[in-house]
């Protein structure tokens, strides 16, 4: 079932492209990928046999020429395989974790969406010298999802997306302040809690977001 997320997903994915898509679960995203043409090769992985089977019978019901593996973030592809890295509806910390293999620098692009802590995401790309090609919101179910486009050399890959500001950029922002502010309401229950950075910190973010 291809919904706005997994759109804007596959709206990253270089025409030609060949894609492993880490934690494929039920398999749509490598379904769509090959379906549509934008992939012209796609390994859809997964760690739990649960999801890994229904991927596999999904994907044999598709009839598509894709290949699956059963197996733990990046240790099931070999370098040189595939061009395209996709990790979508994990956690943040998790995607930092499986990115961190020597495999993620064989490939060109990274298309990653994660669930929170994208923070922790955006540092270890910065960290590990990757450039932020372009950021898509998509909003799916209720829930405003963050996908992030990001290249090893920007001048040898050529985009097919542009930066642009997201129409649900406003709408973003408010849940984030709402978000935050809860997080905040909480905190000012307690004298001590108030004065620690943590909450000096929320407060500069909230602040920041409303004057975007
Ligand atoms: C919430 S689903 C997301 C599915 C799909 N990527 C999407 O965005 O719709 C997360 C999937 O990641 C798988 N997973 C979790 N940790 C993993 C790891 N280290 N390596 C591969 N798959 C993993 C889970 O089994 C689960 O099927």
């Amino acid at each position: 079932m291809i919904d706005n997320r997994i759109g804007a997903i596959i709206n990253f994915v270089r025409r030609g492209s060949k894609v492993a898509d880490i934690g494929a679960d039920h398999g749509y995203l490598a379904i769509e990928l090959v379906k549509s043409g934008r992939a012209s090769f796609v390994i859809a992985t997964d760690k739990n046999s649960g999801p890994f089977d229904a991927a596999k019978k999904n994907i044999a019901a598709a009839g598509l020429n894709i290949e699956t593996r059963l197996g733990d973030g990046l240790k099931i592809l070999r370098e040189g395989e595939v061009d395209t890295i996709c990790i979508a509806g994990m956690g943040g910390s998790l995607i930092c974790e499986i990115l961190d293999s020597p495999v993620t620098n064989s490939v060109e692009q990274l298309i990653l969406q994660p669930m929170n802590a994208v923070e922790k995401v955006c540092a270890w790309l910065k960290n590990n010298s990757w450039f932020i090609a372009d950021v898509d919101l998509a909003e799916a179910g209720g829930i405003i999802y963050e996908i992030i486009s990001a290249v090893k050399n920007p001048a040898a890959v050529s985009l097919q997306t542009k930066k642009s500001v997201s129409p649900l950029l406003e709408k973003f922002n408010a849940q984030k302040i709402a978000k935050l502010q809860r997080v905040l309401d909480e905190m000012s229950k307690s004298p001590a809690a108030i004065a620690t950075e943590k909450f000096a910190q929320i407060q500069a973010e909230i602040n920041s977001l409303k004057q975007k």
